[in-house]
């Protein structure tokens, strides 16, 4: 890192300020006066500025990847199959980044990846309950009061779901003719436009789920206590932080509004 950028990161100054610093020779690296503004340091360089020492600040990286099926989360996999870290250029290689929470080996969409442990962790903790945002496709319809039951927290795995929100974004046929929900659509029940000879088997739905929780492939357990298999699932946001158009297999840099979301977990 600059020298410049090493002391402003250490909360001295500001990056031009700290190069008037340098130049006035009022910065040591490992004992010597510096006045080269093009000086690198590294992670074993001990700076004073004015005779105190400064800490190296670490910095860290924040992606965002769309996750495809079919790719997992972990660093390494025993059985040999793509990584999400397979899916990042050369230039991380050095980075230790890790994938911030689970996307089950079949589910897509949103994947944050850092080498920051402490912003991981709270990002993941259970207190600070941030929302995870799907999209579910289930095969066949569900009714209000399986929605309901659903929002209010079944038992999975022997303990109770956190409350959550679903909404019905619309079903569809086989053909793919997509029937579209009404805003405030909770279920079939809210569908008025279905042909009534239409056979539940003959159906998808599509449904937006929102957790604050991260349990081991919880949002198929869900459908699957009311025999509803999950035939596509894809994780569209977390918290503030939203997927949109990134392509699948994909990934970009967090931006400012991003980060801020994060600093104030
Ligand atoms: N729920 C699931 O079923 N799978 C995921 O990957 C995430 C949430």
């Amino acid at each position: 890192m600059r020298i410049n950028k090493y002391i402003a990161q250490a909360g001295v100054s500001s990056r031009r300020k700290a190069e008037e610093l340098i130049l006035s020779g009022k910065v040591k690296v490992n004992g010597n006066i510096v006045k080269e503004l093009a000086t690198e340091i590294g992670r074993g360089d001990i700076v004073l500025c004015d005779g105190v020492r400064l800490e190296y600040k670490q910095e860290h990286t924040y992606l965002m990847i769309h996750k495809p099926k079919g790719v997992i989360c972990s660093n390494s996999d025993e059985k040999g199959r793509k990584t999400v870290l397979d899916l990042l250029p050369k230039k991380f290689d050095d980075k230790r980044l890790f994938a911030v929470g689970r996307l089950d080996y079949d589910t897509e969409g949103l994947l944050l990846l850092t080498d920051d442990g402490d912003m991981s962790n709270r990002l993941m903790h259970p207190r600070f309950e941030v929302p995870k945002t799907y999209v579910a496709k289930i095969e066949g319809t569900i009714t209000l009061p399986e929605i309901k039951r659903l929002e209010d927290g079944i038992i999975i795995d022997g303990v109770k779901t956190k409350k959550c929100k679903i909404n019905l974004l619309g079903v569809e046929n086989k053909t793919q003719e997509l029937y579209t929900a009404h805003p405030n659509a909770k279920a079939i029940d809210h569908i008025s436009a279905l042909d009534d000879n239409i056979k539940d088997k003959d159906l998808l739905s599509r449904l937006e789920v929102i957790i604050v929780e991260g349990r081991n492939r919880q949002v198929r357990k869900m459908f699957e206590t009311f025999n509803r298999q999950v035939v596509f699932l894809k994780r569209t946001a977390i918290g503030e932080i939203k997927l949109g158009g990134l392509s699948r297999g994909t990934y970009r840099e967090l931006n400012n509004t991003e980060l801020n979301f994060l600093k104030k977990l």
